[in-house]
């Protein structure tokens, strides 16, 4: 067989950028592709390296083509499932088969159709906090906004507000922690055992008490909200049985975890780059607006709010557009089980694989000028269709929750713009990346219209 050779990035250099890497690896890596091409390994010393990859073709074959011998790696699989158990997004095997294919139907949109009123009043509920007329950071209320989203499409009308605060206080410490964990290896031993790990997981264990609490309570009512929860009780396995208790409530915070924060960061950096872009930002109002005779609303004709989404097409396209420049998601990464060989290129058995999604969004032979903040590029539902646009994976393990995802910021980009006109305070936008692409200062001011 034919080998290539990929370029090696030494250790010498990962350590001599170890402070600047810290605080933000994405310049390393950009600088390093740059420098090597789309595929290269990066030494980590003790004989560890990860290979870093930009090609949209090598990420297809290990999340779809030969994706039975790629697995996640550790992060997911064993740092995060310490504190959050093993339900979707951290589970893996047979484990994972037979869970994905019992809730996949939950997440169908003929299902979520019936959530959509309760998404929309979260986001309407939420919005208040939003104080017109004033420099605000809009991050922490549109991460509120996404908490409350999934929290009310789980329990739709029976939870409670301070102990939905409760959870989302407990499930973002838990991941807080994982970021330090990953962020100072070098505390390594007084997080196992000075005690802040198991203050977390303790934390976590609060968390399974509640959701406990409101299931018994929900299967002791016998009443039917149609919510994600009735969906998850209601799924049957192949042989006819449901899930136990312990995999139920893995499975709940797991959705609170994957479907939070994703959400949230997408929705503030597309705000951002409505303020930057007030044409644009017209254009979405003028599309989400009930008053335009070419509206979303008036072309819907109707009251559904499915309707009402699919015709918001532009704001769609706003959102893939925002996703494309700010992956919430900007890795994804894989270990191979067994030897395997991509393009002469030679992967041994259990190679850390880092596809950046950040680097392939933005990569010039795929996306004519990828700088631009263009959402003409994602017309006719080119999105999903592009082979270099990745924000919510791929195959099998594809997000499950990607259409929730979409509608819920629809609603909420509308319900936004139609109240307000949305003017910059800060520039350019700042990022944070740690275990999602997060922004910061997202300062912006909100002028009623
Ligand atoms: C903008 C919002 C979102 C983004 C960018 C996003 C992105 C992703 C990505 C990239 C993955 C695949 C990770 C991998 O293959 O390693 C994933 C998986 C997952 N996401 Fe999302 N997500 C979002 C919203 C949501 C929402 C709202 C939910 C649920 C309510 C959700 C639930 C999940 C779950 C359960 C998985 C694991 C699926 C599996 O492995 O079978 N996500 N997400």
């Amino acid at each position: 067989m034919k080998e290539k050779k990929i370029p090696t990035v030494s250790f010498f250099s990962f350590l001599k950028n170890a402070n600047k890497i810290v605080k933000n690896p994405l310049p390393f890596h950009h600088k390093n592709f740059e420098k090597n091409g789309d595929t290269f390994r990066l030494k980590l010393g003790m004989g560890n390296s990860v290979i870093f990859s930009r090609n949209p073709e090598f990420a297809m074959y290990t999340l779809q083509k030969n994706q039975r011998n790629y697995t996640k790696s550790k992060i997911q699989t064993k740092d995060l499932s310490k504190y959050v158990g093993k339900g979707l997004l951290t589970s893996e095997g047979e484990l994972w088969k037979k869970q994905r294919r019992l809730i996949q139907p939950a997440f169908h949109k003929k299902q979520l159709e019936q959530l959509l009123d309760t998404v929309l009043e979260a986001i309407q509920i939420e919005m208040r906090h939003i104080q017109p007329n004033t420099a605000i950071d809009i991050f922490p209320i549109l991460n509120d906004l996404a908490f409350q989203t999934v929290a009310k499409a789980l329990f739709r009308t029976q939870i409670d507000p301070m102990i939905i605060k409760r959870l989302q206080y407990i499930t973002e410490a838990a991941q807080q922690m994982l970021v330090k964990e990953l962020r100072q290896p070098f505390k390594t031993l007084y997080f196992k055992y000075g005690g802040p790990i198991k203050k977390h997981i303790d934390l976590t264990i609060e968390a399974r008490e509640i959701l406990q609490k409101l299931v018994s309570e929900r299967r002791e009512s016998g009443e039917r909200q149609n919510d994600l929860l009735d969906m998850l009780l209601d799924a049957r396995y192949e042989d006819g049985t449901g899930m136990d208790e312990s995999q139920l409530i893995d499975e709940i915070l797991i959705l609170f975890v994957a479907g939070h924060e994703t959400t949230s960061n997408a929705l503030t950096f597309t705000l951002q780059l409505l303020a930057q872009y007030p044409e644009i930002q017209e254009k979405v109002y003028a599309e989400c607006n009930g008053s335009e005779k070419d509206s979303a609303f008036a072309k819907a004709d109707t009251t559904s709010l499915l309707a009402y989404i699919k015709h918001c097409e532009y704001t769609k396209q706003v959102i893939e557009e925002s996703m494309r420049l700010y992956p919430p998601a900007y890795f994804v990464d894989r270990v191979n089980y067994e030897t395997d060989e991509f393009d002469e290129i030679r992967i041994a058995k259990e190679s850390s694989l880092l596809f950046s999604i950040k680097e392939i969004h933005m990569h010039k032979e795929y996306w004519e000028d990828p700088e631009s903040f263009n959402p003409d590029r994602f017309a006719d539902n080119a999105g999903m269709k592009h082979k270099a646009y990745f924000p919510f994976g791929a195959g099998p393990r594809m997000c499950i929750g990607n259409n929730f995802a979409m509608y819920e910021m629809v609603l909420a980009i509308a319900e936004v713009v139609k109240k307000y006109k949305i003017k910059k305070k800060e520039t350019p936008i700042e990022i944070k990346p740690l275990i999602t692409l997060k922004p910061q200062n997202a300062i912006l001011e909100f002028i009623p219209r």
